[in-house]
C-alpha cells in the first residue's frame, strides 16, 4: 500500500549541541555536568562504546550539511550548548556566539532550514552544584540563558524549542537514577519536573518578550519538544491497572500537553500526588508564570509505548510512593530493539490523542529512530552498511503518520533521530542510529548507509512505498 504524505510536510533529522559538537574544553565553554560524570569510571557507563565528545561536526558542519541536503533533508535541527553560550556569570561568550553565528549561516548557505531546541540535557556544572533543576534559582538562570539566545539569535532562526525531553531529566536523573546524580526518588523527581515546567512556560515569556521587542523573525514560532511515550495497561484491565494508567498518562503525557495547550498542569494528576506525599515545590504565584507556557506548536519524540499494571507495592522500602510497575505484553518481547519495544501505531495513537483531547495543537514528530549496536559488522564489500531493519522501521512508522494525516492529525513534519552518527549520553557510541555513519576508526568519516538511497527518495516524492 502507498501512502501520500502533504507537499509541505517537511523531512529531516535531529541532533544536538552536546551530541555532536565535540570540542567541550575549546572556545571559552565552561563545564557541563557531562564533561566530568562522563569521564569518571562508573557502573553506569559502563557499557559505552567510544569516548566522550561529538562526532566531529564542528569542524565539518559544511560537509555534513551538504551530505544532508543530498539525501533530501530539508531542516536540521540542534541545541545551543548553554555551557558554550554563556559564561560562568552569565555573560553572552563571544566565541560561542560566534560559532552558533557560523552554524547558522553555513546552514542557510546550503538551503537547509534549522530548528533550535535550547535545554537538551546539558547543565553547567556550577548550577547543578547550586541544585540542579531543584532550584529556583537555576529556573531563573535558564530564563536568562533563553533571552540571551533569542535576542541573539533571533534573527537567523525560525523555529525554537524550550527544552528537549523534558520529562527525562526527572526520570533518568531521578527516577530510575541511571544518570547523574543517581537518584531514585519519585518526589524528588516530580520536584524536578515541576520546576522545569516552571522554566519552559518564563522560556516562552522570554520569547514572546524578544518578538515584541523586535528581536524575532515575523514568522516564528516557539514550541516544546518531548518525547511521548503513550502508555497502555492489560487487556480486561482492573481497577487498579485504570489508575496506574491514568497516573501515567497524566505525569508524562497530560501534564505537557496541558501546559503546552492550556499554561496550567492537570489537577487532578497534582492532587493524587500530593495526598501520596509527593512534595510538589509550589508558590502561589506560579499560576501565572505556568500561564505563559502556550506555544505555537510541539515536537514530539517518539521512540516506543510504554506497557504498565498497576504497582505490586504502593510505596518502595523508603516509604516513596510508586504508581505504576512495568508490564511486558507477551507479543511486545517479539519486537524490540536496544530494549525499546518497536511499536509503529503508539504514533498515530499519541496522535489521535492530540486530534481528539488538543485540536488546535499542532505538531510534528520530532525524533524517531532505530538505535543499533554493531553496525561495523553489517558492512558489505564495499564498506557499505545494510541496514534494511532501519528502512523498516522508518518506512512503518511513516505509515502510521500518513493515516492519523488522512484522519485528522495536524502533523507537519518528521524529523530522524540522528540523521548522522552521535555519541549518545551513557552509551556513548554503542547504539548507531544514522542514515550516515561516523566511522570512529577512521577519522569520524562520513559514509552513507544503504537505508539513505531510500530515505532520499521517500523525502523527494512523499511518498512511502
Ligand atoms: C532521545 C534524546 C536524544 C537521543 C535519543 C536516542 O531521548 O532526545 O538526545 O539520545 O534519545
Amino acid at each position: 500500500m502507498q501512502y501520500q504524505l502533504p507537499k509541505d510536510f517537511f523531512f529531516g533529522g535531529a541532533m544536538s549541541g552536546p551530541q555532536t559538537e565535540g570540542r567541550w574544553q575549546d572556545d571559552g565553554r565552561i563545564p557541563s555536568i557531562w564533561d566530568t560524570w562522563s569521564n569518571l569510571d562508573i557502573t553506569a557507563f559502563h557499557n559505552r562504546v567510544g569516548s566522550y565528545g561529538g562526532n566531529d561536526f564542528s569542524s565539518r558542519m559544511e560537509e555534513d550539511f551538504e551530505l544532508l541536503k543530498s539525501i533530501g533533508m530539508d531542516s536540521v535541527r540542534t541545541s545551543i550548548q548553554w555551557s558554550r553560550l554563556l559564561d560562568i556569570d552569565g555573560n553572552l561568550n563571544p566565541e560561542g556566539e560566534r560559532y552558533y553565528h557560523q552554524l547558522f549561516a553555513t546552514a542557510k548557505k546550503v538551503g537547509i532550514e534549522i530548528f533550535v531546541n535550547l535545554y537538551h540535557f546539558d547543565m553547567p556544572e556550577y548550577l547543578f552544584n547550586r541544585g540542579g533543576w531543584e532550584s529556583r534559582e537555576v529556573v531563573e538562570a535558564y530564563a536568562h540563558y533563553a533571552r540571551i539566545a533569542f535576542e541573539t539569535f533571533g534573527k537567523e532562526i525560525r523555529y525554537w524549542f524550550t527544552f528537549n525531553e523534558p520529562i527525562v531529566e526527572p526520570e533518568m536523573r531521578y527516577t530510575v537514577g541511571g544518570w547523574f546524580p543517581f537518584v531514585k526518588n519519585y518526589s524528588r523527581a516530580r520536584a524536578v519536573q515541576y520546576n522545569i515546567s516552571l522554566a519552559h512556560a518564563l522560556g516562552v515569556r522570554e520569547y514572546r518578550r524578544a518578538k515584541a521587542a523586535g528581536f524575532m523573525l515575523e514568522d516564528s514560532r516557539i514550541g516544546l519538544i518531548n518525547c511521548f511515550a503513550p502508555p497502555y495497561t492489560k487487556d480486561n484491565p482492573s481497577e487498579a491497572d485504570l489508575e496506574a494508567l491514568r497516573m501515567t498518562d497524566g505525569v508524562n503525557i497530560r501534564w505537557w500537553l496541558d501546559l503546552v495547550t492550556k499554561g496550567e498542569l492537570p489537577q487532578d494528576v497534582i492532587d493524587t500526588l500530593q495526598s501520596r506525599g509527593v512534595d510538589l515545590p509550589i508558590r502561589p504565584e506560579d499560576k501565572l508564570i505556568l500561564a505563559d507556557g502556550v506555544v505555537d506548536w510541539l515536537g514530539c519524540n517518539y521512540y516506543h509505548p510504554e506497557r504498565i499494571q498497576a504497582p505490586a507495592k504502593d510505596t518502595d522500602e523508603n516509604g516513596i510512593p510508586n504508581f505504576a510497575d512495568p508490564y511486558v505484553w507477551p507479543e511486545a518481547e517479539m519486537n524490540v530493539s536496544r530494549g525499546w519495544e518497536i511499536y509503529p501505531q503508539g504514533l498515530y495513537d499519541f496522535a489521535m490523542k492530540v486530534r481528539d483531547e488538543y485540536p488546535e495543537l499542532e505538531w510534528f514528530v520530532s525524533e524517531n529512530g532505530m538505535g543499533v549496536e554493531r553496525e561495523d559488522l553489517k558492512k558489505d564489500e564495499n564498506g557499505v552498511i545494510q541496514d534494511d531493519y532501519r528502512v523498516d522501521f522508518v518506512r512503518r512508522h511513516l505509515e502510521w503518520i500518513a493515516r492519523a494525516i488522512q484522519d485528522g492529525a495536524k502533523c507537519r513534519g518528521y524529523h530522524y533521530w540522528a540523521i548522522i552518527d552521535n555519541w549518545s549520553w551513557a552509551n556513548a557510541f554503542k547504539n548507531r542510529y544514522g542514515f550516515i555513519e561516523v566511522d570512529l576508526e577512521d577519522n569520524y568519516n562520513r559514509r552513507l548507509k544503504k537505508s539513505a538511497k531510500w530515505l532520499k527518495q521517500i523525502a523527494t516524492t512523499h511518498i512511502v512505498d
